[in-house]
């Protein structure tokens, strides 16, 4: 077994970590399903969190980003204890996240979703919107945005779709373009290219390269391991609630115990 914490050495070991996680658990009632985890992300660092089945990856990150609570141990954020802070709040301090069932707004338009949420994201517009100062103003810029960033996902001829309309694939864009709008330092990503067709996976994978490349920290949970090689600086591994290594690919895929652990 890899030592589970040798911190790399890098130009950014003299910073704290972005995301730190510290003896992370999570019971569903007496069931522990994440039984005391500790990872780090860096900024910029895109990390892998790879598991058999039933692993708790999912439960990790719930538990990070505040949708299900942490029953022990911390989740720090850009050196803040959010460990009991509810997602909303989590989210406003930087932390952005997509779900293993991608989340959309179903009765809007694509680019009504987006708007929507541009608006959500820009904290002083609920009060310009009740006295109705640059309220005009807010929402050319906000139609502007939601445009550039269709554009940008290469999502402009979907912006007509309603939510419920989109294919598999189609709402996981949508769903990281929503989780982008807010301009995440720290982005928890659950198995995102689950239902997106073979030809536009390397489409996704340039633009979380691209997002990592701006200073935006990673954490991915992905089950194709050709996916987390190409994609990630570092790979942690669970299995029944542990993270059993932790390092790069190659170290990881060298390692009896993950190996144990993909075949059992
Ligand atoms: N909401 C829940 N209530 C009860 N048990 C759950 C719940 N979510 C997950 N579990 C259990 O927790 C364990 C870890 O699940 P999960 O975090 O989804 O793993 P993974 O994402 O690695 O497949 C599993 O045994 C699963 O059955
Ligand atoms: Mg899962």
């Amino acid at each position: 077994m890899l030592a589970p914490s040798i911190d790399r050495p890098s130009s950014m070991t003299a910073q704290p970590a972005l995301l730190a996680v510290r003896d992370l658990t999570v019971d569903y009632g007496g069931v522990r399903a994440v039984g005391g985890i500790t990872l780090h992300v860096g900024r910029g660092e895109i990390v892998g969190l790879i598991g058999p089945n039933g692993a708790g990856k999912s439960s990790a990150l719930n538990a990070i980003s505040g949708d299900v609570p942490a029953s022990g141990g911390t989740v720090v954020l850009n050196g803040r204890d959010v460990t009991r802070l509810a997602a909303y709040r989590r989210s406003r301090l930087g932390l952005g996240r997509t779900f293993q069932t991608a989340k959309v707004f179903e009765g809007l338009t694509v680019y009504e979703g987006l708007v929507t949420a541009v608006r959500g994201a820009s904290g002083a517009s609920l009060w310009q919107t009740i006295i109705g100062r640059g309220r005009r103003l807010e929402e050319e810029q906000a139609g502007e945005r939601a445009w550039r960033m269709l554009d940008q996902a290469g999502l402009d001829h979907i912006a007509d779709l309603f939510g419920r309309e989109l294919s598999g694939g189609q709402r996981r864009f949508v769903d990281l373009t929503l989780a982008l709008i807010k301009e995440p330092q720290m982005l928890v990503l659950d198995e995102p290219m689950v239902g997106v067709a073979p030809s536009l996976v390397p489409r996704l994978l340039n633009q979380l390269r691209s997002v990592a490349a701006q200073g935006t920290g990673i954490l991915i949970v992905e089950h194709a391991l050709e996916v987390v090689a190409a994609l990630c600086d570092r790979v942690v591994v669970m299995a029944a609630g542990q993270v059993i290594a932790q390092g790069t690919y190659d170290e990881i895929a060298a390692d009896t115990e993950v190996r144990r652990a993909y075949l059992s």
